[in-house]
């Protein structure tokens, strides 16, 4: 596993975030993050301004791990890549977007689902792969049947993962980080709660550290 995926995964949670305006709340929502024990975050091209928003965040927490998420092409990957993005997460499997992240040395989390996808993943050499979405596609029951035929990779869901299930995925070992909106939904952002973010990232990272060493 490279550095950055095993940062990411020490940490054990990542927020999934759309940012509306980035000059205005890329560098103190970053900072709520990081004060909060959540020094990551999955920047979604969702929103125009994502490359924006991806270096307002390194430049006001230069330490904290950023990506670029909902990655659909790769002159999105370019584009992340010349923002300073450290890793790419796309919706699906796509091959040509791993091949080309891998080019380009840049960890890439392709969301799958299926055999199919898994087998494909498997093919292009990856270890680390975002099961998405997770709760309407199974959940962790379908991730662990999963990891009986491909035990050789760690998962990062996310879809449908709050404070009330986090407990229940972090506790498996297949699981290498969650991902979710849930503490940095649009609500929160727009209206500038910060102490709110961070208190629901003090939250997640108490989560994932008693589900790990419980
Ligand atoms: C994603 O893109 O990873 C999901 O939309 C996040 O899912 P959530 O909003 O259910 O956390």
């Amino acid at each position: 596993m490279d550095q950055i995926t095993r940062q990411i995964s020490e940490i054990g949670v990542v927020p999934v975030i759309k940012l509306n305006h980035p000059e205005r709340d890329a560098a103190p929502l970053a900072k709520a993050l990081c004060e909060g024990g959540v020094a990551v975050a999955e920047v979604t091209f969702r929103a125009a301004g994502a490359a924006t928003a991806i270096k307002l965040m390194k430049e006001a927490c230069p330490d904290m791990i950023v990506g670029a998420g909902t990655v659909l092409t790769t002159v999105q990957i370019d584009e992340a890549i010349a923002a300073g993005a450290q890793f790419i997460v796309t919706p699906g499997m796509d091959p040509e977007l791993v091949k080309y992240a891998q080019e380009k040395k840049l960890p890439i989390f392709p969301g799958c689902t299926t055999p199919t996808d898994y087998h494909t993943a498997y093919k292009l050499g990856l270890e680390v792969l975002k099961f998405f979405p997770a709760e309407q596609s199974g959940g962790l029951a379908k991730i662990k049947a999963m990891s009986a035929p491909f035990p050789m990779f760690k998962v990062m869901p996310t879809g449908g993962i709050s404070l009330k299930n986090l407990g229940d995925y972090a506790k498996a070992p297949v699981i290498a980080a969650c991902g979710g909106s849930y503490m940095v939904t649009a609500d929160l952002i727009d209206n500038q709660k910060w102490a709110e973010i961070t208190d629901l990232c003090k939250q997640s990272v108490a989560i994932v550290r008693e589900a790990r060493n419980g």
